[in-house]
């Protein structure tokens, strides 16, 4: 495997990255070949890389079968506890579930978010994609599309989740995703009335994540998968975030947030704060980026930056991969990793990805 690649800045980029990237539109030659999948995060999450790329030994299991195993893999698993049931409670001590899958060829997308007493996110948003023309449903009304197709309603709370659930209540609720409200819910559970906003108001002032709110752990699978026959597909399956206002939907089930393809240049895959990723789109952006030549470790970095000019503390992570296999990540916030396994390899590879570093930009030079 060669890996062609050069140590610089591609001028006029005005943020520093510790990471090793191509110059501008080279192509990365990292590609262990195909079939192949990447997905967000290591550790527990290579599960899931492993049981997708050898369902893809079998030429009859299509990419958007290996996607739905991958992801189903980390629900069962419970990921880190960001995946599937039993995770991430919400500020009433339920577990929600956000996922979507994508197809690379058809660019159809189905969707679920907020999903309630159903554990089955991916395949859920699968029948989204493949029984309906619609992209997203959600909340009660996704579940009973659930139920309609055939999946079981079960209770997605567990003793660890009634438990830390319970601790953060005893602690005053802290902390919280709450702002300008009465009581001051920095140091008070709800319920809570709005109080009057003015310029000065932290909505106007600050992002969402409250400082010092550092997730619990990881928070999504995105994976993207490369058949033999170069199809793709990508898809995504999160429990959102712990002590969530109840209704709260992330960046996973967004079409190009969560994750994103296009066959015919390359895929997506993000892990982070939803909230502000959301409002970027960086899969998308992602894609787009290796469509006007970026190779994928730039593709990756560009997108982070859009986000880290506007945001400079958040938390993110996105593993973008081109149609051929060629592969990269960017992160901020915290120390990304991805995973893959393609060609012959017959164990999955863990890459460790620098958190790019802000340092200024002006708004020019986002190319
Ligand atoms: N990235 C997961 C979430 O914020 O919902």
């Amino acid at each position: 495997m060669t890996r062609l690649c050069q140590i610089g800045l591609a001028a006029p980029i005005a943020w520093l990255s510790a990471s090793v990237f191509t110059s501008y539109g080279q192509e990365i030659g990292n590609s262990p070949s195909l079939p192949m999948v990447i997905n967000t995060w290591g550790g527990p999450f290579t599960a899931a890389t492993d049981a997708a790329y050898l369902s893809l030994l079998d030429p009859k299991t299509s990419a958007l079968d290996a996607v739905e195993l991958g992801c189903s893999t980390c629900e069962v698993n419970q990921c880190d506890g960001s995946v599937g049931y039993g995770g991430s409670p919400d500020e009433n001590c339920e577990t929600t579930l956000d996922a979507m899958i994508m197809d690379g060829t058809s660019m159809k997308s189905g969707a679920v978010a907020a999903l309630r007493r159903v554990k089955e996110a991916i395949s859920v948003a699968r029948a989204v994609l493949e029984h309906t023309t619609h992209t997203l449903l959600v909340g009660d009304f996704a579940t009973d599309f659930a139920v309609s197709n055939g999946f079981a309603v079960q209770n997605l709370t567990t003793e660890n989740s009634a438990a830390s659930c319970g601790q953060w209540k005893a602690a005053n609720c802290q902390p919280n995703y709450r702002i300008n409200v009465s009581p001051d819910p920095s140091g008070s559970c709800g319920p809570y009335a709005p109080l009057a906003l003015n310029a000065s108001s932290a909505a106007y002032t600050s992002q969402l994540l409250p400082s010092g709110d550092k997730p619990e752990g990881h928070d999504t699978i995105s994976m993207i998968a490369l058949h033999a026959s170069g199809a793709m597909a990508a898809g995504t399956s999160t429990n959102g975030a712990s002590r969530k206002v109840p209704g709260r939907v992330g960046d996973g089930p967004i079409t190009g947030s969560g994750s994103y393809v296009d066959g015919e240049v390359g895929g997506c895959g993000a892990t982070g704060d939803g909230d502000v990723m959301m409002r970027f789109l960086p899969c998308y952006q992602a894609v787009e980026n290796l469509r006007r030549g970026m190779a994928p470790q730039q593709a990756a970095e560009d997108a982070v930056r859009r986000m880290l000019r506007k945001y400079p503390d958040v938390q993110s992570g996105i593993v973008v991969v081109n149609n051929r296999g060629d592969h990269g990540g960017a992160g901020s916030g915290w120390g990304f990793t991805y995973a893959y396994r393609g060609g012959g390899m017959s164990e999955t590879v863990v890459v460790s990805v620098p958190p790019v570093v802000a340092v200024a930009v002006e708004a020019g030079d986002l190319r």
